[in-house]
């Protein structure tokens, strides 16, 4: 097979390190972007006249027809040919003969594979916020449906207070949010072209870098040919942000899984959502949120498998920088997989409404309002949440709820409490009384929801 090394070798490579140090395998995934890539360098070698105008059009002519058959899945790959650089090198020699030789000039794959990472993280960045914008619209009309439900916050898993459903949700369009903003970050610093740095010196060939620029839809050009060659930080920083992400959807998972229980009974899946057991005949089972409750743990491994890679090599291009791409690439399908999966999931998801008033009807879910209405009359914080803090005690050993304790016995735990401490017993009252900015109450939570309507459109 011919290779893009070969000629000052004298013996044939030893077909297990063919086999060992081959790439395309998974390479093949930035053919697209190595086509479009080389098309931008012939371009600008035949405007640069450092290749004639007329090869320029040759080359460029036959890389356009691989590019349709690449996009039209059409393109067949030889295995045997190292990587995607290869592979493209050989098909255009094929097509068009020698002036396929002159393509790669004034390059190395060590700048041209940084190019076309670089490129293909970029749209992936784009495809990964389209998704996750997605699922956040989704979460944003699920808590518009169910605006008037009201379910127990947890904190450390036990009853806390009386929440909105829909102020929950809209804590998982926030987390998503920030998401966007990482990959919003990540994308300024991988939107640098690495191309024209060569091996890792540049070249003494008078190439146009601003001009592959232009043509390749990057802001900057690197200013430092090793660097650029070396560079992976723009794949570690998306992996980071990617495990953040993949955190985010596994606690909102966990959330559902827990939710949809028959010891929570408020979420319903969907059936068609839901994977049955081959031993018990009764299961239902949240498989789905399971898995990507799981998929976080293989991002992590991801970027922590690259942080070690990356660790102590020397400046500038080596080899092991070529597994960059199996592990990049696991975590982009899988997170976008993933927030695919768990759009749909949630667009067919219900609410059991009776069990969410049948659980916020704990009365001790408004024990903080208590103290909070001790304070309002003048009682010190703490002061009034041990008064508070008693009253459960009192409640819990004569197995009462809050709302049958007697007018007198109030005013024995604190002369402050009046009548109207019975009109705070209940969880819509509840709700509606935090209306401190970022509260549960309806108000702020209309006004999210309109505000994140308008966010999203855009
Ligand atoms: N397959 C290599 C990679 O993914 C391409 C660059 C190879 N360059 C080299 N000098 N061996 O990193």
């Amino acid at each position: 097979m011919a290779k893009l090394w070969g000629s000052r070798f004298k013996k044939k490579t030893n077909s297990l390190v063919e086999k060992f140090s081959s790439s395309i395998g998974y390479d093949y995934k930035l053919a697209k972007y190595d086509v479009l890539a080389s098309i931008a360098q012939a371009q600008m070698l035949g405007k640069a006249r450092i290749i004639s105008v007329r090869d320029s059009a040759r080359i460029v002519q036959a890389l356009r027809v691989m590019l349709k058959q690449i996009e039209q899945g059409s393109f067949v790959f030889d295995k045997k040919a190292e990587d995607v650089h290869t592979n493209i090198q050989n098909a255009l020699k094929k097509k068009i003969g020698q002036v396929a030789k002159k393509l790669h000039t004034a390059r190395s794959r060590n700048d041209l594979v940084a190019t076309d990472l670089r490129m293909y993280a970029k749209e992936e960045i784009r495809n990964q916020k389209s998704k996750i914008k997605y699922l956040q619209l989704v979460l944003v009309e699920f808590a518009k449906k169910n605006i008037k439900v009201i379910i127990p916050g947890f904190t450390h898993l036990q009853h806390a207070q009386a929440i909105s459903l829909a102020h929950q949700l809209l804590a998982y369009v926030e987390m998503l949010e920030r998401d966007q903003q990482r990959l919003s970050d990540a994308y300024k610093r991988c939107d640098v072209l690495p191309l024209g740095s060569a091996a890792l010196a540049g070249t003494t060939l008078p190439i146009n870098r601003n001009y592959l620029a232009k043509l390749l839809g990057f802001s900057k050009v690197s200013a430092n040919s090793i660097d650029a060659v070396s560079d992976r930080d723009f794949v570690l920083e998306i992996l980071s942000a990617l495990s953040i992400l993949s955190m985010h959807l596994s606690r909102m998972a966990e959330d559902f899984i827990l939710w949809a229980s028959p010891e929570f009974g408020l979420l319903e899946l969907d059936e068609s959502f839901c994977t049955g057991s081959s031993l018990m005949p009764q299961k239902r089972n949240p498989d789905v949120l399971e898995l990507i409750r799981a998929n976080a743990g293989t991002v992590y491994g991801n970027l922590l498998a690259l942080l070690t890679t990356f660790k102590g090599l020397p400046l500038s291009y080596n080899r092991d920088m070529q597994l960059d791409k199996p592990a990049f690439f696991n975590s982009l399908e899988s997170l976008s997989a993933g927030l695919e999966v768990f759009s749909e999931l949630v667009k067919c998801c219900g609410i059991n409404s009776n069990q969410a008033l049948m659980l916020s009807s704990d009365e001790l879910l408004c024990a903080t309002d208590l103290v909070d209405y001790l304070v309002r009359k003048g009682v010190a914080f703490q002061e009034a949440h041990k008064i508070v803090g008693k009253i459960v005690a009192f409640t819990q050993e004569r197995k009462l709820f809050l709302s049958e304790i007697p007018p007198e016995k109030w005013k024995q735990f604190s002369g402050r409490f009046e009548k109207d401490v019975y009109g705070l017993l209940n969880a819509q009252a509840s709700v509606e009384a935090k209306r401190s900015f970022g509260g549960t109450c309806l108000v702020n939570i209309k006004r999210e929801l309109s505000n994140w309507k308008k966010r999203l459109k855009k």
